[in-house]
């Protein structure tokens, strides 16, 4: 069986837990796994042999990591002949609403046109509010956008929105969609 790649990008953490959730959560299910820091130094130097990939990200400013859309620019080409899934996660996927849904989309389009990749899947994610681990500016601003949409205000406590039941099913999905066994000759 060969290697799945699982590469994320995260600014605060959540991203990076979410990243090694869908790596156990593969592990348990029989695939190889390599977990891989878009921001580390080994991700320049990664090797194109996976069966699959799931790139994970997170918004910021309605952006991705930078670091992460270097990487999948840089791989672009042999991630195209891979089965692949971008995990897209963010505190906009909390809302259903049409408009934060479009909003999602035309993040992640972004992303694809500026990278030249477009995966299978694409999954927008509920991330974290980590007010505890944000500084004074950052607090105040993730407070004011939490509380013009609904989010929790209490700035003494981190809340975690991931729906991790949700993320197990796509694991399952996405190892249908790619099934992993080499084919003999
Ligand atoms: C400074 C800042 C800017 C953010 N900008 C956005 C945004 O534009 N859209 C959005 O949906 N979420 C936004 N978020 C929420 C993050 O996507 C969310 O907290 C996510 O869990 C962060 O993942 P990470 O911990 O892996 O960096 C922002 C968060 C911070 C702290």
């Amino acid at each position: 069986m060969k290697t799945v790649l699982v590469v994320y990008g995260t600014t605060e953490g959540q991203t990076r837990k979410v990243a090694e959730f869908i790596a156990n959560a593969l592990q348990e299910r029989g695939a190889k796994v390599e977990l891989l820091d878009s921001a580390s130094a080994s991700a320049a130097q990664v090797q194109p042999f996976f069966a699959a990939a799931v790139v994970c990200g997170s918004l910021h400013r309605h952006r991705y990591q930078a670091s992460l859309l270097r990487f999948v620019k840089d791989n672009a080409a042999w991630l195209a002949g891979i089965p692949s899934a971008f995990i897209a996660v963010s505190l906009t996927a909390v809302l259903a609403d049409d408009e934060s849904r479009e909003e999602l989309r035309e993040a992640a389009d972004a992303f694809f046109r500026k990278t030249g990749w477009t995966p299978a899947i694409t999954r927008h994610v509920a991330g974290a509010l980590r007010y505890t681990q944000y500084d004074y500016f950052k607090r105040l601003l993730m407070k004011l956008i939490a509380r013009q949409r609904g989010g929790a205000t209490d700035t003494t406590q981190d809340r975690e929105y991931t729906d991790w039941d949700d993320l197990a099913h796509f694991v399952d999905e996405f190892l249908a969609a790619a099934p992993l066994q080499e084919r003999g000759h």
